[in-house]
């Protein structure tokens, strides 16, 4: 009984303990922005990043360090990296998921081109 009793216990620590870890690792929506310019230019908005739910199918250091650094704007994520299968591209060139011609998956805002 007080074995059961210590191990639910330790279970229910270890759970809190990850919960706080990943809100403190900032997990959550992260916007990348680090070319504000070019978007414009190129007609689509910005990119909002959904860690958390990229964080659910994949570990993290499948991600991290190798694909990405592990800070907000510190990798220069840019389309012609994504489209040589680096960054984003690691996996979004439709095999893995969902391929780099889908612009409004990833980007807001994109302006239709007829
Ligand atoms: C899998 C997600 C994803 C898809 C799909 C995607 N992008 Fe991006 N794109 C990004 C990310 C992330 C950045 C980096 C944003 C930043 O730092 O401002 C980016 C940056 C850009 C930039 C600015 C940097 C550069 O390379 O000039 C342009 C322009 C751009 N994308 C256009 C497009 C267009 C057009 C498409 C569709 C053909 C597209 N993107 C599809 C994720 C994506
Ligand atoms: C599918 C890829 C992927 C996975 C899996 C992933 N991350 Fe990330 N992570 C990213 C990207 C992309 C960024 C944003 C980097 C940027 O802004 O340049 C990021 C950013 C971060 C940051 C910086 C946040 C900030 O606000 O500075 C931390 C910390 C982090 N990740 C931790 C984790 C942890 C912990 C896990 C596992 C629970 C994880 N990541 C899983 C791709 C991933
Ligand atoms: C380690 C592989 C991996 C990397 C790297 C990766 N993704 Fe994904 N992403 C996935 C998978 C798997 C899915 C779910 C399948 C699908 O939607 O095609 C997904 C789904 C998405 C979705 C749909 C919403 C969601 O979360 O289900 C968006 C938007 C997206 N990714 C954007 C990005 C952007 C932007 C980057 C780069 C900053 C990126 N992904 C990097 C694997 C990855």
């Amino acid at each position: 009984m007080k074995l059961i009793l210590t191990v639910v216990i330790a279970t229910f620590i270890a759970i809190i303990a990850q919960t706080g870890s990943l809100q403190a690792a900032g997990l959550g929506d992260i916007e990348i922005d680090n070319h504000a310019e070019s978007k414009k230019e190129a007609g689509v908005g910005t990119v909002i990043y959904t860690h958390t739910q990229h964080a659910k199918r994949t570990k993290c250091a499948t991600c991290h360090p190798s694909i990405f650094k592990k800070e907000k704007g510190a990798n220069q994520i840019n389309m012609g990296a994504n489209m040589q299968g680096e960054y984003c591209g690691a996996c979004h060139n439709g095999m893995m998921a969902f391929p780099m011609f889908h612009c409004d998956k990833c980007h807001t805002d994109v302006i239709q081109v007829k």
